[in-house]
């Protein structure tokens, strides 16, 4: 393949379609791109975060607001017909997240709750963590698994992390073996990482489910960045908690996610209080009587959110007539291309103009990229202002550290000594822009990262329009695309 120097669409196009022929078996993606996501093109954005959201058709908008138009819905807890209404919803919705996922629903339950985030509170705050007990986690995590450290060591247990490596920012798998076989006289363990990482768009192998579990693990897999675009086939693979959230798949609604859990694995987590809605009964006469209320019902605070979860039914149901599969073929072969150009892409001087953090081609990844652009002498151009500059040009992307710190650590390799300067004042907050700026000007290092992400509204000309971009910066020196915005 050759560097993106054609600026024709037809030939680049047609070039594309030569090595990823796969991509025009989802030529129906391109008749819903034109009538379900007609905004895209009519405010000519080119949408590249879809790890950060997905976005919402038409359709699921409009079949969600008859819904609501046509029925009168009230508080689920009551036995009155829009309470019934409202319930039958809740229990729809609840049924459409198993068949999606193929769980079994006598083997899996399905907590709903306000994002992925809140997923991972759940299994965090009720975790039997004890003296003893081990929270195994892999540095290729976002913060919301991290943050089940803070419960972890409050508990007493012991708390190790498994490194990622460069350059493809993977897991190694005899770390992996190791920290599963070592740990063996805990009496809870828990061990936690992503299918599909956010920053670096690496798939971590499934298969450590089963061989934890067998060396007595409890698995956490961490799905919000891997089901928008791949098959979860829960019948296949057995985790016993799977957290996402909704939006990250169909766009809307924003206020929704779920802990998809092995009825075995809830049984064992103990939560920390009670609240309206997740006892069968509780007395003020004495100060230890209230009844947990069995299965989802326990982990549910209060009242769910019954008029956001028929969305949810609607957002898997238009998912399942795209076809996850072909979801997954149209991303993937437009990461490939992309990846393909971005890592072939020369200045005049023959330096590359682009660094990927992670793989650089489709092996074992996903369509979420991490990148530096940098100019003719290989210094980094300042990724704020990439962003502010795509946006100029109506293309979103992300940049930052997209609250996975660990594969940031390892991409940018900095030190623990050089990461300790952020934190030695534990009183006083330092802010990422704080932290990155202090690590810059200590070491010149450029602590910051874009992302691209592909997703179900994706298309050959939303890559094209982003690689013509990136051409745009052929030979120009990092000072001239305009000042260091840290
Ligand atoms: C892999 C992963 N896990 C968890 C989360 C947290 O999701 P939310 O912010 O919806 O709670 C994200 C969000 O980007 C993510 O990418």
């Amino acid at each position: 393949m050759t560097a993106y120097n054609d600026a024709r669409f037809d030939s680049a196009f047609a070039g594309f379609l030569e090595h990823y022929p796969d991509y025009a078996e989802t030529a129906h993606m391109d008749a819903l791109r034109a009538h379900d996501y007609s905004r895209l093109d009519r405010l000519d954005h080119v949408y590249l975060d879809y790890t950060g959201g997905g976005l919402y058709a038409d359709s699921q908008l409009e079949a969600h607001r008859n819904l609501l138009a046509g029925g009168i819905y009230g508080n689920p807890h009551s036995h009155n017909p829009s309470s019934l209404a409202a319930t039958a919803l809740i229990e729809e919705a609840r049924d459409a997240v198993l068949t999606f996922f193929n769980a079994d629903p006598a083997e899996y339950d399905v907590i709903f709750t306000l994002n992925a985030s809140h997923a991972l509170k759940l299994v965090g705050e009720s975790y039997p963590f004890e003296q003893g007990s081990c929270y195994l986690v892999s540095y290729d995590n976002h913060n919301s698994v991290n943050g089940i450290r803070e419960f972890a060591r409050r508990g007493g247990a012991d708390v190790v992390y498994v490194p990622v490596r460069q350059p493809e920012l993977r897991l190694d798998a005899e770390l992996i073996e190791r920290g599963l076989t070592q740990q063996t006289s805990c009496p809870h363990k828990l061990f936690a990482y992503p299918a599909q990482s956010n920053f670096s768009g690496v798939q971590h192998p499934l298969e450590w489910i089963d061989r934890a579990q067998g060396l007595g693990w409890d698995v956490l897999l961490d799905s919000a960045a891997f089901v928008p675009t791949n098959p979860l086939d829960l019948s296949r693979v057995h985790p016993d908690f799977v957290p996402l959230s909704f939006y990250k798949m169909f766009g809307y609604p924003t206020g929704v996610g779920a802990l998809i859990a092995r009825r075995t694995a809830l049984a064992k987590l103990q939560r920390p209080w009670f609240a309206g809605g997740t006892i069968t009964l509780a007395s003020v006469q004495d100060s230890g009587w209230y009844h947990l209320a069995p299965g989802h019902t326990g982990f549910e605070d209060g009242t769910v959110d019954y008029l956001g979860l028929p969305a949810v039914t609607i957002g898997l149901r238009h998912l399942q007539r795209i076809g996850i599969d072909a979801i997954h073929t149209r991303v993937a072969t437009l990461a490939g291309w992309l990846l393909a150009e971005m890592t072939s892409m020369r200045h005049s001087n023959g330096s590359p103009m682009v660094r990927l953090f992670g793989p650089g081609d489709m092996q074992d990844r996903g369509s979420t990229i991490a990148f530096y652009l940098l100019d003719p002498a290989g210094a980094v151009y300042d990724v704020r202002r990439i962003e502010t500059l795509a946006g100029q040009q109506h293309i979103s992307l992300r940049t930052g550290c997209f609250c996975n710190p660990g594969d940031g650590e390892v991409a940018h390799e900095i030190s623990r000594d050089e990461m300790a300067g952020c934190f030695e004042e534990p009183d006083v907050p330092v802010t990422l822009t704080d932290c990155q700026r202090l690590i810059h000007d200590s070491t010149g290092k450029v602590p910051n990262t874009i992302r691209l992400s592909l997703g179900l509204a994706s298309n050959f000309a939303d890559v094209h329009r982003f690689l013509r971009f990136a051409i745009g910066f052929k030979d120009r020196d990092s000072s001239d695309v305009g000042p260091q915005e840290l």
